[in-house]
């Protein structure tokens, strides 16, 4: 049997198709528009992903026999407020993770309500990316649009209630909302009342492996697959690209270089980084996660290559980069404020440090290392958790660069795992279609048949001493900017 994984990313949806024994028959990739209305505010269509969704699952299964698809599966870009009227119908363009329009609405939950509270109900803090503060930012700044929420849905959430017309949420995705109850895996309460949303409001739980409900007929008919198609709740991106990854069990670790970067640890325990600057989150195995989220990683190298030189040769640029360890140059790469660990929404994009003498390659090299260095930051955090991080996967566009990966290894001076297929969401997604389909029973076993090791990128420990002077001069440039940012 054949099974489908929706990665619906922030640039694109891929979509990718596997056999039962793991194998990968066929991706596809569609773009949909990304729009900015107001610096540091990010909007999509939903209407756009489903276009998309649609259009990629046909071409993803031309030429095979659609009754054989048994399910169909996500990981979601998290956080992104989707508001539904009592038709189902979007009420206004879903506000997205990489958004921070949020500041005032943060301030209120952190300061007022107070962290506290917030991580006791939530095990976690405000972000101005996560979904509550963007309900309160509605209910100030849209009273008629906030009057009319029938639902409250996540990203890949809406996807699946289009494909199966549940109403339906899963424990990792439902974990970035700040209004579930991640230990106890049901919504909270309190939050609830706190945002003033009614239960109701919301999405069914479910975990990230069980079956929502059958495709619609008009839907299977439309695609040209069986009616008994299941679909499964899903994942958010992140525990999604780790399942994709074989990120389960205890203490096993994944970074993710794409628009976002993200560090995820993997925990059979529930537990909670006592100043909150990881997110405490379920995971898509029946566990839990803490994670790391930078807002721009493989997108700070888009963005410089696209936008700025103007060269689609990701690669041939990177030829020019030789004196690793030594470049004098440094970029902050908070293009859309930075998340996790600062929370610094107003906190923005530098170079610093350049000479006369500074290259392009330099300038490149920079944005590069200064991923790599922001990330270093949430590994720190974990270090003092006393989680002891030898070795992690690594997913993501920013992935396909052996000149990256190499710079993470030896500025986190661990080891970096290169799997087979770096499509860790899409292909998690169709992991967790297969389990749900009883194909592995578990996640674990999933992953444990599934997923390759086929390279390992070792740190060098000249390299590394490199690095390490270098993380300390990068350390000091945000605090000595922060006052510029925030006036
Ligand atoms: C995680 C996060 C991002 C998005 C990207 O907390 O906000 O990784 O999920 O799609």
């Amino acid at each position: 049997m054949y099974y489908i994984g929706v990665d619906l990313g922030t640039s694109a949806v891929k979509l990718l198709l596997m056999e039962g024994d793991g194998s990968i028959k066929n991706i596809v990739s569609k773009e949909y528009p990304l729009s900015f209305p107001k610096p540091g505010w990010s909007e999509q269509n939903p209407e756009d992903w489903n276009t998309q969704v649609m259009a990629g699952i046909k071409e993803l299964i031309s030429g095979i026999d659609g009754s054989k698809v048994a399910g169909i599966s996500f990981g979601g870009q998290m956080h992104g407020l989707v508001i539904l009227d009592k038709d189902d119908n979007v009420i206004r363009p879903a506000i997205l993770w990489n958004d921070g329009r949020t500041t005032k609405e943060c301030e209120y939950l952190n300061n007022v309500i107070g962290k506290d509270k917030l991580s006791e109900y939530t095990a976690n803090i405000a972000f101005a990316g996560f979904t509550a503060p963007k309900i309160l930012w509605v209910k100030a700044n849209e009273p008629d649009n906030f009057a009319r929420i029938a639902k409250i849905m996540l990203p890949k959430d809406y996807i699946a209630y289009k494909l199966s017309g549940v109403h339906c949420t899963d424990v990792s995705d439902a974990s970035g909302m700040l209004l579930f109850d991640v230990k106890n895996r049901t919504w909270s309460k309190e939050m609830c009342e706190i945002c003033s949303v009614k239960e109701e409001q919301l999405a069914k739980i479910y975990e990230s492996y069980e079956t929502v409900g059958n495709i619609l007929p008009g839907i299977a008919e439309e695609l040209g697959i069986s009616k008994d198609c299941k679909i499964v709740a899903g994942a958010g991106d992140n525990a999604a690209a780790a399942v994709g990854t074989g990120t389960v069990g205890d203490g096993a670790c994944n970074i993710s270089l794409g628009t976002s970067g993200t560090i995820f640890i993997s925990s059979k325990k529930f537990g909670v980084d006592s100043n909150n600057a990881l997110h405490s989150f379920a995971h898509a195995d029946g566990t839990y996660h803490l994670m790391g989220c930078m807002l721009s990683a493989a997108s700070c190298n888009k963005w410089w290559m696209d936008d700025i030189i103007g060269t689609q040769d990701y690669a041939g640029e990177q030829k020019g980069i030789t004196k690793l360890g030594e470049n004098h140059v440094f970029f902050l790469p908070y293009l859309m404020g930075e998340r996790s660990p600062i929370n610094d929404p107003l906190a923005r994009a530098t170079f610093t440090g350049l000479t006369m003498d500074s290259t392009r390659a330099d300038m490149t090299q920079a944005v590069l290392e200064g991923v790599a260095f922001a990330l270093r930051d949430s590994f720190e955090v974990a270090r003092s958790l006393g989680v002891d991080i030898k070795r992690s996967k690594i997913c993501g566009g920013g992935a396909k660069s052996p000149l990256w990966k190499k710079i993470v290894a030896n500025v986190l001076n661990i080891k970096i795992d290169v799997i087979e297929s770096e499509e860790g969401p899409a292909l998690g997604g169709a992991m967790l279609a297969a389990v749900a389909n009883g194909e592995y029973a578990s996640v674990q076993a999933a992953a444990d048949a599934i997923v390759k090791i086929v390279d390992t990128v070792e740190p060098d420990a000249e390299l590394v001493a490199k690095y390490e002077a270098r993380y300390q001069e990068f350390k000091r440039i945000y605090p000595a900017l922060k006052p510029v940012f925030n006036a």
